[in-house]
């Protein structure tokens, strides 16, 4: 159990209902100061057997509960988590940076597909399929697919877990969740607050590990565990896809973006640069859904700027603690480096920094705007996970949708346009799974979240999120005539 001035949150590893030690820890550090925060359970193996083993025992009593009773939980759940947004928000600003103004917003999102999923719980609705035989009866029923593991990412630390298991546990599914290994205490935190709601032991449990490979390993070729829920690259995303092959489960992949923000010669100058700092800059640029290229018409290129370049420059960077702070540090050195490596190339390759471009201290990194970014530099190809925005000149309509859809990945694109039929040519036209018109932050509990080629497979979140725990069985029955 960590003690702090934030209060307590436990540090060892949530298997069946259970706070378990494990033969050694792992440090969980925090990326302002560089210090060691605290020392979390590492499982392995062993801890997977044991976790798989609660899960299938607890499935198999959650899953007789009535709809009603699980909504009764998750409502309870979704209060604890507003209860106690302070100290989540905190969790989150010490152990991955995330500014606190922002991770109440994150709690907020949290407690949001608690609450979303409470709701649908109740409306898990079969169907009757008309028969041509009249002594026949046709129906489909849905069933919780069963015991699930989600492996969640560092950047959105308790968001992700409960747009993954509210869903789970409404359907009647358990879930392991393998949080990520630079924020596994915000993880710990969340499943505290659903055992204190009423969650039985076993529904939900968290694996905490410096290395994923033997927990995943374990979990993955388990036939019992039939559903993968992963949010993370795209790299990580296809090794597990093809380790899930072996038992067939569920699959749902949130993986990598590489979002495009087009702004036509129409667009509100003013509200386009703020919707693009609010979706470049959202996280310190580390999410999925970030802007990672903006294409401006060529006819309002220098006007944007103008605009756009202040909003950034008046960025505060500093203490993730500080109310005053809207950009932190980045989670850790990998990154970091990445971010560093994409300035450096385009700026060797011509590119010119127009705002920032250079590293603060630590893993800090100044707000930056590029200007005259070309093909061929790294920022147009890899997502940059950073407070970068790389901004380009386009001459019409149909060449810049063919440059924005010039990507492997498709999650999320936006366009800033008043031109109600250019929104929906663009939109229409664009190979992704989310689109942001004049809104440059799309995402919320009710909406599908989710990418198109490799951007991944499935939908979190709405009514879609809760199908993806939820198996349909199809009944055929033969009735007596009178
Ligand atoms: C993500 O970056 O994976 C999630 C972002 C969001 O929910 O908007």
């Amino acid at each position: 159990m960590l003690v702090t001035e934030i209060g307590t949150c436990p540090t060892k590893a949530l298997i069946g209902g259970d706070w378990v030690a494990t033969g050694s820890t792992f440090p969980v550090i925090n990326p302002y100061t560089g210090a060691v925060l605290a020392q979390v359970a590492d499982c392995g193996e062993a801890e997977a057997w044991r976790a798989a083993d609660a899960s299938v025992a607890a499935f198999g009593r959650w899953r007789k509960t009535t709809a009603y009773e699980r909504a009764a939980i998750l409502r309870r759940w979704n209060d604890l988590v507003l209860a106690n947004q302070d100290q989540l928000a905190r969790l989150m600003a010490l152990e991955m940076g995330k500014p606190i103004v922002e991770a109440r917003g994150e709690v907020r999102y949290t407690a949001s597909f608690i609450e979303f999923y409470a709701e649908e719980a109740k409306r898990v609705y079969g169907e009757t399929i008309p028969s041509q035989f009249a002594n026949k009866r046709l129906f489909t029923l849905k069933q919780p697919v069963g015991p699930a593991l989600a492996v969640t990412p560092w950047n959105f630390p308790a968001a992700m877990i409960t747009r993954k298991a509210a869903p789970a546990l409404a359907a009647g599914c358990t879930m392991i969740v393998k949080p990520a290994e630079q924020s596994p205490l915000t993880a710990l935190r969340v499943a505290e607050l659903w055992l204190e709601a009423g969650g039985p032991p076993g529904t939900l449990q968290v694996l905490p590990c410096a290395d994923p490979v033997p927990v995943a390993s374990v979990l993955l070729a388990d036939d019992r565990i039939r559903k993968l829920s992963f949010t993370g690259s795209t790299d990580v995303g296809k090794r597990l896809y093809a380790q899930t092959s072996r038992t067939m489960k569920r699959l749902s992949l949130e993986l990598g973006g590489h979002a495009p923000f087009l702004v036509f010669g129409d667009a509100d100058l003013t509200r386009a640069a703020r919707d693009v700092a609010a979706s470049k800059f959202r996280n310190s640029g580390q999410t999925c859904v970030c802007t990672n290229r903006i294409y401006v018409h060529e006819s309002v290129y220098d006007r944007f700027l103008e605009q756009f370049m202040p909003l950034v420059a008046g960025l505060r960077t500093g203490d993730p603690l500080d109310e005053a702070t809207q950009i932190g540090p980045l989670v850790d050195g990998d990154v970091f480096a990445k971010v560093q490596s994409h300035v450096d190339d385009a700026l060797s390759k011509g590119a010119r920094a127009l705002v920032g471009g250079k590293a603060g201290v630590g893993t800090m990194f100044q707000p930056t705007v590029l200007g005259d970014v070309a093909s061929g530099m790294r920022i147009l190809g890899e997502e940059t996970f950073g407070p970068v925005a790389p901004v380009m000149r386009f001459g019409d309509e149909q060449d810049v949708i063919r440059q924005a859809n010039d990507s492997p990945v498709g999650l999320a694109a936006y366009l800033w346009t008043r031109d109600l039929s250019r929104a929906f040519r663009v939109a229409e036209a664009l190979e992704y799974g989310i689109v942001g018109i004049n809104d440059g932050v799309p995402s919320t509990a009710q909406a599908p979240f989710g990418g198109v080629k490799h951007s991944g497979l499935g939908r979190e979140g709405g009514k879609w999120g809760i199908d993806e725990y939820l198996d349909m069985k199809y009944v055929s029955m033969t009735i007596d005539e009178a």
